[in-house]
């Protein structure tokens, strides 16, 4: 990530936090922290906490060990404050928040609870909230560069898609494990850094559970096939499903629900413009999936919104009345669900644009 970037974004976040005095948000490996800094590691035991105040510089608190990687991806940085194994991190947390002093702290949402309960044990005199509360704000509209990498990395999920779509009979006797692997495979060689989440392979009545784990059930002819996978690219992720028949005929049944959930999503997708908000978008899947008798069995929101997290804001869902702008990027991915017999669902990432929507998967939609 430029520097010029990373300023940009903490400036961004201190002007959300200028309306509340002496505010400082604190953040912790992740997501959040990416955004800000550039830097991802995966979290561990020690205190890695990056404070950002309203009206002055950062403060990261790093272990020593992961000092140099943090400084070169973020080596403007000015007040690094490193802490060895034995030392332990005590002494230089509370210098820190002595310093800051902070009357607000607004904690990032993916902190694990041994350091909230750390730092509301050495300051309770603050009153506590979520980072989200400043940081959604940012996030949500994602920038030129963000969308570059989430095309990109759609582009390599649409690559593996065709690529799986193609082996047609060859995929009939191939367990949901033996799919999902080979999914993992054409992910990677089109270009993408591993999986964005675990890969989901739902044959048959496996189907018919939204967040079925892969297993070792073989896909047998005239069934339709769940696959929802992605992969990363520059740190975004794609995002996308399709339900393929591989091979021999599908019932009316299900060619019948297949085409509901594909009219639903391109509902939904024509729905989209700035300024009408994110349930209306829900509401419009769901219209058409109601009216075909399924209403009940569309179990779960329209779509959920994707940056640098799979799941972030805004959630397309029934009560969520914020309105659409320009840059935001989320899922919209109805599906039918019949217990027993399969399931459907159709999933493509797609931005908002000034006069509309643009997908982000262009691949083949249909059974
Ligand atoms: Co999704």
């Amino acid at each position: 990530m430029e520097s010029s970037d990373a300023a940009r974004r903490i400036r961004s976040l201190q002007a959300q936090l200028e309306s509340d005095s002496n505010t400082v948000c604190i953040m912790f490996p992740g997501r959040n922290l990416q955004y800000l800094t550039g830097f991802y590691e995966e979290p561990t035991e020690r205190h890695f906490l990056f404070f950002v105040p309203a009206d002055r510089a950062p403060i990261a608190l790093v272990p020593e060990l992961s000092a140099a990687d943090f400084n070169s991806a973020a080596p403007w940085v000015d007040d690094i404050r490193t802490w060895t194994d034995e030392e332990g991190p005590q002494t230089a947390l509370s210098a820190a928040l002595d310093v800051l002093a902070p009357d607000r702290i607004l904690l990032d949402d993916t902190m694990w609870a041994r350091f909230t309960q750390d730092i509301r044990t050495h300051y309770p005199e603050a009153t506590y909230g979520l980072a989200s509360e400043a940081l959604t704000a940012l996030r949500i509209c994602k920038d030129a560069t963000e969308i570059d990498a989430l095309e990109h990395a759609g582009q390599t999920a649409d690559t593996a898609m065709n690529a799986i779509r193609s082996l047609g009979s060859d995929a009939i006797g191939m367990t949901e494990v033996e799919l999902a692997r080979r999914i993992e495979t054409e992910l990677v060689e089109a270009g993408g850094t591993g999986t964005a989440f675990e890969t989901i392979v739902g044959s048959g009545p496996n189907g018919a559970r939204p967040h079925h784990t892969s297993g070792d059930r073989a896909i047998r002819p005239g069934e339709p096939v769940v696959l929802d996978f992605g992969t990363r690219v520059d740190g975004y992720p794609s995002d996308q499903t399709r339900t393929i028949a591989f091979d021999g005929e599908p019932t009316d049944r299900v060619c019948a629900v297949h085409e509901v959930v594909k009219e639903a999503q391109a509902a939904a997708i024509d729905a989209i413009e700035p300024g009408v908000t994110a349930e209306s978008i829900d509401r419009a899947a769901r219209e058409v999936i109601e009216a075909a008798g399924y209403g009940d069995r569309f179990i779960h929101r329209t779509g959920h919104g994707v940056g640098l997290d799979v799941h972030e804001a805004p959630d397309i869902v029934a009560g969520n009345e914020r309105k659409l702008e320009p840059g935001m990027v989320f899922s919209v991915e109805p599906g039918i669900y019949l217990p027993d017999e399969f399931g459907i669902r159709i999933e493509d990432l797609v931005v908002v644009t000034d006069d509309g929507a643009m997908r982000l998967n262009r691949t083949d939609r249909g059974l």
